[in-house]
Formats: C-alpha cells, structure tokens, sequence
C-alpha cells in the first residue's frame, strides 16, 4: 500500500498530520454528524469497464472538498491505478486530496482505518470493475457503494444485479454517467435502477471536459467552472451527501 500527503511522500502508518476541517455545507447537518461515526466512505465501482468511476471519484473528491466535507483522502483499488496518478498531478493544486493510496480490494478495510485515524472526514473509493463476489468484502468495509453505470440497458441490467448483491453489504447508490447520453433517457435510466431499491444518486451527462480536466489533474469544477457538467457534479455531491447522512 503507497501513501502520501500533500507533496511529499510518506510511508505505510506515517499519515497523521492531518488537520481535520468540519464546515457544514450552508444550512446542512455536517457529515460527522452521521450515525455511521466521523469518517464517511463511498466507494464508486461498476459492473462494466469504463463506466466512469475513477472520473467521478475524481470530481467527488473535489467537490466535497469545496462543500467543505473535508479533509477527504481516496483510495484507488482498481487495477491501472488511474486515481492514484490523478491524485499525483493534483498534489500542490486547490483542494487536492489529502492523502492518496492504492492497494488491492482487500487491504482497503486496512486502509480506510488508516484513514480514519489520521482524521479524514471523507474517503472516496475506487473499486473498478467487480461482481458481486470481489466487491462484497470491500463494500462491507466502505458502508457504501454508488454503482456507476451508462444508460444502455444490457449495462443498467448489471449494474443492477450488482447493486441488488452488495446490498446486503452496503447502502446502495445508482449514478447514471452518460458518456455517450444525455437528457431525459439519463433520468429515466437512474428512475429504472433505483425503482428496485438503492438511492437515485444522479446523473452525469456527456461532456468531452471532463477527460481534457482529469489529464491535467484537475477536474471541470475548476476548469469548466459554471458548466452544465460542473453543475452535474455539484448535485451528485450534494446527493450522495444526503444519502450519507440519511445513513
Ligand atoms: N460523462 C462523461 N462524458 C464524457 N466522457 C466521460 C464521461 N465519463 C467518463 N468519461 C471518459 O470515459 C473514459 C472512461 O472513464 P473512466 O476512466 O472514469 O472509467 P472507469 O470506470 O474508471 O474505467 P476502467 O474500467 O477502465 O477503470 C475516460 O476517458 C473518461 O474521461
Ligand atoms: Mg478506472
């Protein structure tokens, strides 16, 4: 397992010099005061590749730090490690992460006490691509999943059946990402995959800005700021915030 703070490089057990932040959002509850104790997790995994999770565990990240959720640290448990390397050319920018790890599913209940301890308030998770099988411990550990899927209805059918697994292991969150939608066929997509349980966490439409933000290390919050895709992020973040707190 790898981690490291802001621009400089630490080792396994070493990440302690966290100040933690608790800013409510206006007029909101703050995170912590969630039933489920002083660090939230969502861990972001999919039953296809390249449904987005690791782009929207970026812009997660990112936006709950500017909602004043953090600190938040992520940890990427996918193979590629394509978060971890965001997270490297983040480091030294606004609102980067905290801390950044990778390690395999199943040293990330290690990793988020690790987290914990050191007084994140946020942790984002990138799990990849799973079943049921190789997500249930990793869920069990994060408390909550979002399944991200496009609006294609063999994918909506597996993310689905996904979500209807972890369940037993985890809240369960739905995130439409439209890379090659838009419009109403996202909303209906999102109001088909969690009419069967599992929270409706939002939709993501397509925008060719988030791949030109995350190659730079940043994401659309600052680069497309005021975008229709940063306003997708924002009432994604705002979501699974209430979905948190809900518990
Ligand atoms: N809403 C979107 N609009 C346009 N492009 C998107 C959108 N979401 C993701 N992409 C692009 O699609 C590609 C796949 O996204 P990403 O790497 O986040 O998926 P992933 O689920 O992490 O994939 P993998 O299974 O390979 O880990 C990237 O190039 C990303 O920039
Ligand atoms: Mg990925």
């Amino acid at each position: 397992m790898r981690y490291f703070l802001d621009g400089e490089t630490s080792t396994e057990g070493n990440v302690s010099n966290v100040v933690p932040i608790r800013r409510a959002a206006a007029g909101q509850p703050a995170l912590t005061d969630r039933r489920g104790g002083p660090m939230a997790v969502v861990a972001l995994a999919a039953a296809a590749p390249g449904a987005g999770c690791t782009m929207l565990a970026t812009h997660v990240a990112v936006q709950a730090q500017l909602a004043g959720d953090g600190p938040v640290a992520v940890v990427d448990a996918a193979p590629g490690g394509a978060l971890l390397h965001w997270w490297e050319r983040r480091r030294g920018k606004l609102q980067a992460p905290r801390f950044g790890a990778a390690c395999p599913p199943g040293a990330v209940a290690g990793a988020l006490d690790d987290m914990r301890a050191a007084g994140i308030r946020l942790c984002v998770v990138d799990c990849g691509v799973g079943d049921a099988d190789s997500l249930a411990g990793l869920a069990a550990a994060a408390g909550m999943v979002a399944v991200v899927s496009d609006a294609h209805a063999a994918e909506m059918g597996e993310a689905m059946a996904l979500g209807r697994a972890l369940s037993r292991q985890a809240t369960i969150a739905y995130i439409v990402n439209g890379r090659s939608h838009s419009g109403e066929k996202l909303g209906n997509a999102l109001a088909a995959m969690s009419a069967g349980g599992g929270w409706a966490a939002g939709m993501v439409q397509h925008a060719d800005a988030f791949a030109v933000a995350m190659t730079a290390g940043r994401t659309v919050l600052e680069s497309h700021a005021g975008s229709d895709a940063a306003r997708d992020i924002v009432e994604l973040w705002g979501n699974l915030r209430g979905i948190l707190l809900a518990g």
